[in-house]
């Protein structure tokens, strides 16, 4: 069995995952509605993503005999004034779920339970590649965005990034 911390701790991750993929439905929903298909699918694998987190959070949990307790999903509640809008809402979440599992980290290692920490690694890194990409997006449509030639490249571009199964399985 778990530390009760921790395993509270990696519950709570599961709601947030599964927040982070509708947070970022909602983003592609927002860029459908613009007509940026690209964008909206750029979004829409990452909200694929994010599912796949929730349900390796459940996974470990049920490997570790904790019981999975599924709470309320907030509603995205952002309104985007511009199309840049979103890129940098998603940069900013990013940072706050690296935040929250840097924090999970930090229980398991006051208990030391090595096997939650090993759990995490993979998720450690995925978090550096996450803030990175969506860092990436912001300086790409910082320097392209306000030209729609460019921005329709760019767009054309976010439209090939296809789903992958995550490498971490349990
Ligand atoms: Fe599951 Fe984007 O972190």
């Amino acid at each position: 069995m778990l530390d009760t911390k921790v395993a509270e701790l990696l519950n709570e991750q599961i709601n947030k995952e599964f927040y982070s993929a509708y947070l970022y439905l909602d983003f592609s929903n927002y860029f459908k509605d613009q007509g940026l298909e690209g964008f909206a699918n750029w979004y829409w694998v990452q909200a694929q993503e994010e599912r796949d987190h929730a349900v390796l959070f459940m996974q470990y949990l049920q490997n570790n005999g904790c019981k999975v307790t599924l709470e309320a999903i907030d509603k995205p509640d952002k309104v985007f004034a511009s199309f840049g809008d979103p890129l940098k809402a998603g940069y900013e979440h990013e940072q706050y779920v690296t935040g929250l599992i840097h924090t999970i980290y930090e229980a398991a290692n006051v208990v030391k339970d090595f096997r939650t920490m090993q759990f995490l690694d993979w998720f450690v890194k995925e978090q550096g590649e996450e803030e990175n990409n969506a860092e990436g997006m912001i300086k790409k449509f910082d320097l392209f965005g306000s030209d729609p030639r460019a921005l329709y490249m760019l767009d054309s571009e976010l439209a090939a990034r296809v789903y992958s199964a995550p490498s971490l399985v349990l």
